[in-house]
């Protein structure tokens, strides 16, 4: 029900303890919203919302998606799944329920409140990709019964749910296919490429390289998500995704330690492994549907985007986060 006094919205971001949420949420507040954060903190922390403590537009919730939710909201953003493959395959059962279960309760509180609601699905609908790069129309070629599988096929389900739910019930539905993200406020210990590297480099480890390091990835830094995930959020009706939201620029894993040696002054040895089941060569967004149609583009470059990333762990691991609270504010916001 729309509010009777404000022009403000109230916004649900599910997961918004989590890295990409708590960004998210520090935007829609700077916007002027209320923002209720619902997490269960299972890889999100209250460290990356701490510096929220007593503000009057925003209220946490620890809450699990997988059972119902029954507030009063106007938008609902459902981020809550998690994202990297060392917390996703540790209950494979869990994930899965999290991305079908969670979409079944955001679905039915957005049908409830008659209120548009977005979902963060993944370029991991692609699976391991036969094109490249890859436009919102190849429908993936994904293993079912994988080690990624509860992640890959529980995020095409919560799709195919979103889409359900706006073609028999005509629910306003968003569906964002977010590739590799990076900023500060990624777990330390995930597992993922970037956050891996910096960790490895500045504790002088080694850097651990999987395969022959000439897999591509394209990565795109927080700030300019988020900018993607608002405009997607306040696009026509009309316009539901899915759509593509990454940064196209290729680089292989290789480059990528290279960039972060450089970036942190390490002299941390590169060492090779074992490539994992089912890890993508390449991976690398056709973002044209999002230019047309949301005026969007990342602007933030590797090397800049690497550095706010850097100087985050750099004070995660000296134990002092919590007072600088990772904010990525390091560049000028698009909207
Ligand atoms: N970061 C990326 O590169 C990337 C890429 C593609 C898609 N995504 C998607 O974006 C979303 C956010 O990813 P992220 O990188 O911020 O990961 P994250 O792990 O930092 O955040 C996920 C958040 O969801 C919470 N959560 C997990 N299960 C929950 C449950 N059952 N109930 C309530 N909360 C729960 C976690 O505690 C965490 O705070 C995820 O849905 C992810 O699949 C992220």
């Amino acid at each position: 029900m729309p509010r009777l006094y404000d022009s403000c919205k109230r916004i649900l971001v599910t997961g918004g303890a989590g890295f990409l949420g708590s960004h998210l949420v520090d935007r829609l507040l700077k916007q002027g919203h209320e923002v209720l954060c619902v997490d269960n903190l299972f890889t999100g922390t209250k460290r990356n919302i701490e510096h929220l403590h007593g503000h009057a537009r925003f209220e946490f919730m620890r809450h699990d998606v997988t059972f119902p939710l029954f507030v009063e909201v106007d938008e609902i953003y459902n981020l809550a799944c998690r994202a990297s493959p060392i917390h996703y395959q540790h209950d494979p059962v869990q994930t899965t329920k999290t991305s079908v279960h969670g979409a079944i309760n955001m679905l039915g509180l957005a049908k409830r409140l008659k209120c548009r609601i977005l979902q963060a699905s993944t370029s991991e609908v692609y699976g391991d990709p036969a094109v490249h790069p890859q436009t919102e129309d190849y429908w993936g070629h994904v293993n079912p019964i994988g080690p990624r599988s509860c992640y890959d096929e529980g995020k095409r389900c919560a799709e195919t749910l979103f889409f359900d739910y706006h073609h028999q019930l005509g629910l306003e539905i968003k569906v964002a296919r977010i590739f590799n993200t990076y900023g500060p406020r990624m777990h330390p210990a995930d597992g993922r490429v970037v956050s891996n590297f910096i960790v490895q480099a500045l504790k002088n480890a080694p850097i651990t390289l999987y395969g022959d390091g000439e897999q591509t990835r394209s990565f795109c830094y927080v700030d300019d998500l988020i900018d993607g995930l608002i405009r997607l959020m306040d696009s026509p009706a009309a316009f539901t995704g899915p759509v593509n939201l990454g940064n196209p620029g290729e680089f292989t894993m290789r480059e990528l330690a290279e960039l972060i040696l450089a970036e942190t002054g390490s002299a941390s040895p590169i060492v090779t492994l074992p490539l994992p089941q089912d890890d993508p060569r390449q991976r690398q967004p056709d973002i044209s549907l999002a230019k047309a149609r949301l005026g969007w583009a990342p602007r933030i470059a590797l090397r800049e985007g690497l550095k706010p990333t850097a100087d985050y762990f750099r004070t995660l691991l000296a134990g002092n986060v919590a007072a600088e609270g990772g904010r990525s504010s390091y560049f000028p916001a698009q909207n």
